[in-house]
């Protein structure tokens, strides 16, 4: 599978992305700690794909850095500074989050679903709001079903349109949990298109993902998690060519 494919894209739009560090993260539910002193530094503009085995602490490590769930120690900077300073709501604004369910408005269009996100967030007026979903969602290739609701759209264009939402907040990183993994086998490579050409343009993205080709071909670094650490961090050439954990071993093995 090659990610070149690019759907439709505007003007030359670059994004701002910024830097992102996890200093020795450490995360629990109640008693149970699921990510122990995790460090992680993501540079301006790359992308760090999160590989690991099922109950690694892959999600909830996404769910450290946008603070859905609080972190027990350790810090998240954010172009330096600590989120675990600032209001949860200013963080969420900075750092946007796609899972792999797209939890769209069922009875908005597309467009309605991006303006209402832009106008609730950004408190912009109704007609600026919906100039930036407009853009954002040709940004993405969905100019044409803007005016649909998600019931009409495909599982990968009901996707771009959360991608577009996520976009128009304008974050500085985006995270993205099993973005595909909810759709038909057909309508993943679209997604993952849409997420390399993000990732050419300057948005910083840590992306958790079984999608292995994807994480090989557009990541700048990969990261292999088990049992809530890190195992194993690097180039993806290094990391699937040449493990060096028995783990990583193990587990691409299992995968590839
Ligand atoms: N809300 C929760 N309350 C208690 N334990 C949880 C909660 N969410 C996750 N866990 C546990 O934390 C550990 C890490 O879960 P997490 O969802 O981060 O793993 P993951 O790597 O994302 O797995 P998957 O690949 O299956 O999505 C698991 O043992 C899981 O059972
Ligand atoms: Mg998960």
């Amino acid at each position: 599978m090659t990610y070149t494919t690019p759907v439709p894209i505007t003007d030359g739009h670059f994004y701002a992305g910024s830097s992102l560090e996890l200093r020795d993260l450490t995360m629990a539910y109640g008693e149970i700690e699921v990510l122990r002193e995790v460090s992680l530094e993501v540079e301006p503009g790359t992308t760090t794909c999160i590989i690991g085995p099922s109950g690694s602490g892959k999600s909830t490590l996404l769910r450290g850095v946008n603070r859905l769930h609080e972190p027990k120690s350790g810090d998240v900077l954010l172009a330096g500074e600590s989120v675990l300073t600032q209001k949860p709501d200013a963080v969420r604004k900075r750092i946007g989050l796609v899972f792999q369910h797209f939890n769209l408005f069922p009875d908005h269009t597309a467009l309605e679903n991006v303006a209402l996100a832009v106008r609730h967030v950004k408190g912009l007026s109704k007609a600026e709001s919906r100039r930036i979903a407009e853009a954002r969602l040709e940004e993405v290739g969905l100019a044409e079903r803007a005016d649909h609701r998600p019931r009409d759209l495909s599982g990968g264009q009901q996707q771009r349109v959360a991608i577009a939402r996520a976009l128009a907040m304008e974050p500085e990183v985006m995270l993205f949990d099993e973005a595909t993994s909810a759709l038909d086998p057909e309508l993943v490579k679209g997604v993952l298109n849409l997420m390399a050409q993000l990732a050419q343009r300057g948005m910083t993205m840590l992306v958790v993902t079984h999608e292995m080709g994807f994480a090989r071909k557009v990541a700048d670094q990969v990261v292999f998690m088990d049992e809530g650490r890190v195992v194993e961090a690097g180039a993806p050439a290094d990391l699937f060519e040449h493990p060096k954990s028995p783990r990583l071993q193990r587990f691409l093995s299992e995968v590839l």
